[in-house]
């Protein structure tokens, strides 16, 4: 048995699913299905094993198989879905929306039946309108079809503020809203060191520099990998947030969540401030924003309105 009680299956063995595993077994989570397409051949079975491996010398009594099979998923607390293609330099994450929701569909059809009580737990890009889909294909509440972005997002944020001022991540504390594209919105006035706002220590054009690179923040690493993007830091944000469900932490953390009539909006999947518990989303938090701010998140619902056009639902 591990630390955190709980069966969480994910879809989509890469660098974001694989580095995902490997976080939630270093908290010890029970038990990890690592599920790929058969073209993958047995690569789903060796990321297992060899993360069964690293438990005894990690210290993690984790069970990870790794499978084609979603019989395998039955009775998942937790799906995570990483399935789809990565950008490669040059390509927005909208770029993806017709290769990765034809994957999305097919993933979410098939969880459904095996594990209908399940979160899901939405990683693949163009993330808010994959939450959307993934909400609409399975017909879950809201509550339980939720997407990673903001954690990772607001760590980056958190990064570049704590490289900025000299200090630990530790002390500072960030905030983005609205969707994962390059119109996200970072808000300064939210965002702390030692819980003072930023906008208090730092000039306003190393500000709006952060902003700036925590908006581009998915791209820097996408051009300096070459091959993909970034998987470190998202399998960390998607592990977090796993452990919040599991042990029913009740964290506040920005997820793309269904909303309906929160911050005015209707029928779109959105970055909001929630409270994460084993129910999933317990809570909409609405937090009071300035006009610039409000202009800067309608940027953010136009781009994510045009990619949802292009969806099949
Ligand atoms: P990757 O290429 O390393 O892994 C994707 C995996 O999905 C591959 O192993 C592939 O075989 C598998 N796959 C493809 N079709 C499938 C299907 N129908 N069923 C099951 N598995 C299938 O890519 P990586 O780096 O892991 O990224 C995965 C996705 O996550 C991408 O769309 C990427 O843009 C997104 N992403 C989102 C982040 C976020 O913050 N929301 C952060 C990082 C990545
Ligand atoms: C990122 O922000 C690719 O969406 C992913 O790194």
């Amino acid at each position: 048995m591990g630390l955190y009680h709980g069966k969480v299956s994910i879809i989509g063995a890469g660098n974001v699913g694989a580095t995902t595993a490997l976080w939630l077994a270093t908290r010890d989570v029970d038990e990890i299905v690592l599920l790929d397409i058969p073209e993958t051949g047995d690569m789903p079975k060796g990321k297992a094993l060899d993360l069964m491996e690293a438990g005894p010398i990690i210290r993690y009594d984790t069970v990870i198989k790794g499978t084609h099979d979603y019989e395998e998923t039955t009775g998942s607390d937790v799906v995570v879905i990483t399935a789809g293609m990565p950008r490669k330099p040059g390509m927005s994450r909208e770029d993806l929306v017709g290769t990765n929701a034809r994957i999305v569909r097919s993933v979410v059809e098939q969880v459904v039946p095996h594990a209908p009580e399940a979160i899901l737990l939405i990683v693949t890009n163009p993330l808010d309108s994959m939450v959307y889909l993934a909400k609409k294909v399975s017909g879950f509440p809201r509550e339980r079809v939720i997407g990673q972005a903001g954690v990772l997002d607001s760590a980056r944020m958190r990064t570049f503020i704590a490289m900025e001022m000299g200090v630990s991540v530790d002390s500072v504390s960030a905030f983005v809203m609205g969707g994962h594209g390059d119109e996200m919105v970072p808000l300064p006035r939210y965002s702390t060191v030692g819980g003072i706002p930023i906008t208090e220590l730092l000039p306003p054009d190393r500000v709006e520099a952060i902003v700036e690179r925590t908006r581009k923040g998915g791209g820097e690493i996408v051009q300096l990998l070459k091959t993909g993007s970034a998987f470190y830091a998202p399998g960390a944000a998607v592990a977090s947030m796993v452990e919040a469900i599991l042990s029913d932490k009740r964290v506040v953390l920005p997820a793309s969540v269904y909303l309906e009539g929160e911050y005015g909006l209707h029928d779109i999947c959105f970055g909001v401030p929630v409270v994460l518990g084993r129910a999933g989303v317990e809570r909409i938090l609405e937090i009071r924003l300035t006009e610039k701010e409000k202009e800067a998140l309608q940027r953010s619902v136009a781009l994510i309105r045009k990619t949802m056009s292009m969806l099949p639902v």
